[in-house]
C-alpha cells in the first residue's frame, strides 16, 4: 500500500511517499526556520504563507522521487492535530483535494502519534512493535504516554509549562544563537563540565510523570543576562552542558518510571528532542542498568517528517480511522483521544 503524507503543523511543509507503513521511497521537507530566525521563533501567518508558496512542488517532487504516478497512490494521510491552525489547514486542505480528486482514503494522523511512528520506518534496526512507553519531546511537546497498540495510547504525563525543545530554544536565542538554536546549543555542549552551573530540575508535585521546565528556562535567562550585566563570560560549554544536563534529568528518569508503572520492557523516545547525543547516551545508560529494551529513530527522522506521519497513516488506516471530507484541523488535541468526526 503506498501512502501519500502530508505534514504542515509548524515551520516545515514535508511530503512523503511511504510503503507498507514502512518502506520510506521519498520523503521532503522544506524547512522555513530561515525565515522565521529574523524573528526569533515561528510567526504563524508568515507559516501558512509558506507552506502555501510549496506544497504543490514538493507533492510533485515527492512523486516523483519514489518514482510513482498518482494513480499508484493508494491512500493520503495528513497531520491534522495539534499545530498551528492556519499552518495545518493549508496541508489539510491539500490533502483532501488530492484525496478527492483520486477518489481515494482521506487518513488523519495526530502529529504526535506521528512522532512515535517514526519508529516504524525502515532505519537498519528492528522497529519496536506495541506495548511500549515513549517519551515524546519536541519543540512545541512533551509528554510521556503508554503505547498499547498501534492507535491506543496513555498519557502519563506531559509538561506543565514549555516543552523541552522550545527550553533549548529560548536559551539558545538569548545566547544569540538563530531559532531553533536546540542543535547548536547542544554542539557547544560537548566537551563542557555538566556540574558547573547550577541549574533547576522541575518537579510537579503529586504528578512525578509530568514536567515543568519554565524554572529551568528563567533561571538559564537570567544567569545569561546577570553575566552580561556584570561583564563576567560564562564558560560556554560547561554552562550549555550543566542545562542540557538539568534536561536530561528531568526527562531521563520519568521514561523508567513510565517504563514501570506500565509494566513495559520496551522504551522510545521521539521528536526533534531525542537527536540529542547527550540526551540518547544518557537513555542508553538508563535501559541497560535497567534491562529496557530501547528504541530510537535515526537522527535524521526525529525532526518533522512527512514520513512519519505516512508510517502512521498506514496503522490508522488498518485500524478504519479513515476521515470524510469534512475533517477539520485542532490546535489542540490529546494522543490518545480517538478521532471522532465533529460536526
Ligand atoms: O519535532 P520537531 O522537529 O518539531 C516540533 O514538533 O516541535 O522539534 C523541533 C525541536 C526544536 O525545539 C529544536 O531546537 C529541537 O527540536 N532540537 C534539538 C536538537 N535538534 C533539534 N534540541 C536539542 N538537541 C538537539 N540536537
Ligand atoms: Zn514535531
Amino acid at each position: 500500500m503506498n501512502i501519500l503524507a502530508i505534514e504542515s503543523s509548524c515551520d516545515e511543509t514535508a511530503a512523503a511517499v511511504v510503503r507498507d507503513g514502512t518502506e520510506i521511497l521519498s520523503s521532503l521537507v522544506a524547512s522555513q526556520t530561515d525565515k522565521h530566525a529574523l524573528y526569533g521563533g515561528v510567526v504563524p501567518e508568515i507559516a501558512s504563507r509558506m507552506h502555501i508558496e510549496c506544497i504543490s512542488a514538493l507533492v510533485r517532487d515527492a512523486l516523483t522521487q519514489a518514482s510513482v504516478q498518482k494513480s499508484d497512490i493508494d491512500a493520503v494521510a495528513v497531520t491534522y492535530a495539534p499545530g498551528l491552525i492556519g499552518a495545518l489547514l493549508v496541508g489539510l486542505n491539500f490533502a483532501k483535494a488530492f484525496a478527492l480528486g483520486l477518489s481515494i482514503p482521506l487518513i488523519p494522523v495526530h502529529h504526535l502519534r506521528g512522532h512515535i511512528a517514526s519508529l516504524y520506518l525502515d532505519g537498519g534496526e528492528p522497529s519496536p512493535a506495541p506495548p511500549f512507553a515513549a517519551l515524546i519531546v519536541s519543540g512545541g511537546h512533551s509528554i510521556i504516554c503508554h503505547v498499547k497498540d498501534y492507535t491506543t495510547y496513555e498519557l502519563l504525563g506531559s509538561t506543565r509549562d514549555d516543552a523541552a525543545g522550545e527550553c533549548f530554544d529560548k536559551v539558545a536565542r538569548t545566547f544569540g544563537l538563530p531559532y531553533p538554536g536546540g542543535a547548536a546549543l547542544s554542539k557547544l555542549s560537548e566537551n563542557g563540565d555538566t556540574s558547573r552551573y547550577a541549574f533547576p530540575r522541575g518537579i510537579v508535585r503529586d504528578h512525578p510523570l509530568d514536567m515543568s521546565f519554565s524554572g529551568l528556562k528563567t533561571a538559564a535567562v537570567n544567569q545569561i543576562h546577570n553575566a552580561g550585566q556584570k561583564g563576567e563570560e560564562l564558560a560556554l560549554a560547561d554552562f550549555c552542558a550543566s542545562f542540557e544536563q538539568a534536561v536530561t534529568d528531568t526527562l531521563v528518569p520519568r521514561l523508567l518510571t513510565a517504563a514501570r508503572k506500565c509494566g513495559c520492557k520496551t522504551v522510545c523516545c521521539a521528536g526533534g528532542v531525542a537527536a540529542n547525543a547527550r540526551l540518547r547516551r544518557e537513555l542508553t545508560k538508563m535501559c541497560k542498568e535497567n534491562g529496557l529494551r530501547l528504541h530510537l529513530p535515526s537522527p535524521a527522522l526525529c525532526g518533522d517528517n512527512a514520513a512519519m506521519i505516512a508510517a502512521q497513516g498506514f496503522h490508522e488506516y488498518r485500524a478504519g480511522n479513515i476521515s470524510p471530507m469534512n475533517l477539520n484541523a485542532y490546535a489542540s488535541r490529546g494522543i490518545d483521544v480517538a478521532f471522532i468526526q465533529q460536526h
